[in-house]
């Protein structure tokens, strides 16, 4: 069994050495009014997409998210975090115009995480545990064979977590390669038990020893997970 990395309070100034990818997790704001002070550091496009969302608190945890991800970046960088301007890869994933760090994004049921690192693609994701009755026909639809065997194997009141966990790591490795669904999430296996780590791929062997995953747990009701190319990378992180 791996041990879960240790979240450390925010140091005071933020540096990330060539070899470090750095994780923040972050409380998202709920209301109109939380949500304010992160509204005004998003760019107009931003804004309008923000805009569109009708609920008012799916409204404030997309602000928050922008928001909190753009003071971060601009802490890394000693830069204005409303003067940052993002540009969008073909399956839109978000990137530093002109480059300079690379990061990822993440949120879900009021939680955020952030990944940076200087030079290499990341994926992040989080989800909140909740009870997922359709566990098994979603896992049916849209996991690999050895996925729904390993899934199906499990105690029934562990399929949840586990199904999760097989989640958050597959759609890590699809957002550290920036693709969307269209790689065809059955074309490749991940663990779902530790330590975390891509089985199989329809491209081979070398792609699942191109690159690595980790077990993120952010806190008590969430699991996530990150991917990044395989190296011996140190990984920190850090709570606000
Ligand atoms: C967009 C997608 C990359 C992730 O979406 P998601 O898991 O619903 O949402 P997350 O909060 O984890 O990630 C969204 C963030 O990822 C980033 N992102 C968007 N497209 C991306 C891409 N192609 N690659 C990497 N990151 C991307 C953005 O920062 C986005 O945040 P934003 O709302 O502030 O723009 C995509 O995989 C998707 O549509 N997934 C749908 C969910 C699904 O069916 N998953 C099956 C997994 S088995």
């Amino acid at each position: 069994m791996e041990i879960p990395l240790p979240w450390e309070a925010a140091p005071a100034s933020l540096t990330l050495s060539e070899s470090e990818i750095q994780v923040w997790q972050t409380t998202l704001p709920q209301t109109e009014e939380e949500a304010a002070p992160f509204l005004t550091l998003l760019s107009a496009d931003e804004r309008t997409r923000a805009n569109r969302f009708l609920v008012p608190h799916t409204r404030a945890a997309f602000a928050g998210a922008r928001g909190a991800l753009r003071l971060l970046l601009g802490a890394y960088l000693g830069a204005d975090p409303a003067q940052l301007r993002f540009g969008y890869g073909p399956q839109g994933k978000p990137a530093l115009e002109g480059g300079g760090l690379h990061f990822n994004l993440s949120h879900s049921g009021g939680l955020a995480l952030c990944a940076f690192s200087l030079h290499l693609p990341l994926g992040i994701d989080v989800e909140q545990l909740r009870p997922q009755d359709t566990a098994a026909q979603l896992a049916r639809r849209f996991f690999s064979a050895p996925e729904v065997a390993a899934l199906e194997g499990m105690l029934p009141d562990r399929r949840a977590e586990a199904f999760f966990t097989c989640w958050t790591r597959k759609e890590a490795y699809l957002k550290a390669r920036g693709e969307g669904l269209g790689l065809g999430l059955g074309s490749f296996a991940v663990s779902l038990g530790e330590p975390a780590a891509i089985l199989r791929s329809d491209e081979g062997e070398g792609e699942c020893r191109r690159w690595r995953l980790w077990s993120l747990r952010p806190r008590p009701g969430y699991v996530g997970a990150l991917c990044a190319p395989a190296s011996n990378w140190s990984l920190r992180c850090f709570y606000k």
